[in-house]
């Protein structure tokens, strides 16, 4: 169990898994789908950038929506201090179980406002965020961070700087903002930041991330590297029952797993972009595993042809079958 320490409440992390706020993708549709599934233990919501005005609670209602049996932080970003405390406010009367601060995002619309990742060039800033944060609340507040912009060699003072501002525990996302999201993560890092993080005037707890694709790499990053939490990104999406899994919960069928994604297409009123998102990322129960060629031809057809592959997938009907119904329909049309 992680438990995140605020200055009047604490949240309780059982298990010590996470999953990881990524705009688009872990709202609270996909957060309400996952969750029951089982080894979950709290989620992060997609960043809230705070501009001309406080963040109003209704926002953060809203974002979090109905309770999902675990609990969920508002992560917040912000360059600089203004109307940051009143956001904090605004998120915990908006029912969000933490606040976590975003100290990673490479956009370079982000980076060009000093925001996300950009501050990991002024540990001294990210602390003042942080403090003004956390004074704001009776809640835990975290901080999710890179291991630098184009080098590490900060790292040890940036996880300092916001446990020492008062961060109830930071999680290291273990690449640059140079990196982007492809390259390795180097979970080395996450050790170096676990032993920072111990050292340091007030020692918090670790949380890591970064390039967990399979079940097992959910325990091996912890025994590796020694976080005490561990957060999951894309593999989420490719694989909702990851967390499940890791638990010691049985691994998706099929069937099991078409009808996890059909009913995420319903549950977002019809497949549309986000049906070709997650067929970019699919492989739960082995789906697209090592089909890269079948995987292309659904991203290149219409949208609407992945929910039928996805039927004619969990009825047991060959692949081939399946991914063609709308060529099949565009070739029984007869030439004008
Ligand atoms: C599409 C996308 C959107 C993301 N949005 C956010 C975000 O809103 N806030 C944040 O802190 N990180 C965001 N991230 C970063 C993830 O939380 C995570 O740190 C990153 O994907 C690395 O984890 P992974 O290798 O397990 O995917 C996003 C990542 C992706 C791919």
């Amino acid at each position: 169990m992680l438990i995140l320490r605020g200055p009047a409440q604490a949240v309780a992390i059982d298990p010590p898994v996470l999953l990881a706020p990524m705009e688009g993708i872990t709202d609270r549709t996909f957060r309400g789908l996952v969750a029951p599934l089982g080894g979950l233990g709290a989620a992060v919501g997609e960043f809230i950038r705070i501009t001309v005005a406080p963040v109003p609670a209704r926002i953060c209602r809203r974002d979090l929506g109905d309770p999902i049996g675990i609990p969920v932080a508002i992560q917040l970003m912000t360059p600089d201090v203004d109307h940051l405390a009143d956001s904090v406010a605004n998120a915990e009367r908006g029912g969000a179980a933490w606040v976590d601060l975003n100290f990673g995002c490479p956009a370079p619309v982000v980076f060009s406002k000093c925001a996300g990742s950009a501050l990991l060039a002024h540990p001294e800033r990210i602390a003042a965020i942080v403090r003004t944060a956390a004074g704001a609340t009776g809640l835990p507040v975290t901080a999710k961070m890179r291991a630098g912009i184009a080098s590490p060699a900060h790292l040890r003072e940036l996880v300092c700087a916001a446990a020492e501002a008062g961060a109830a525990a930071v999680t290291l996302h273990a690449r640059l903002r140079i990196q982007g999201y492809h390259e390795p993560a180097t979970w080395a890092w996450l050790a170096e930041a676990a032993d920072a993080l111990r050292r340091c005037a007030r020692p918090v707890p670790l949380i890591g991330n970064g390039a967990v694709e399979r079940p097992s790499d959910i325990a091996r990053m912890r025994t590796e590297t020694g976080v005490d939490g561990i957060m999951v990104g894309r593999a989420a999406l490719a694989d909702p029952f990851i967390f499940r899994v890791a638990a010691g919960g049985a691994p998706p069928t099929v069937a099991e797993a078409c009808s996890w994604a059909l009913g995420y297409f319903d549950a977002l009123g019809g497949g549309g972009p986000k049906a070709k998102q997650l067929i970019r990322y699919w492989r739960a129960a082995g789906m697209l595993e090592g089909r890269e060629d079948l995987r292309t031809a659904l991203l290149r057809g219409p949208a609407r042809d992945i929910p039928a592959w996805l039927r004619a997938q969990a009825e047991g009907s060959s692949t081939e079958n399946a991914v063609l119904p709308s060529a099949q329909a565009k070739d029984a049309t007869p030439p004008r």
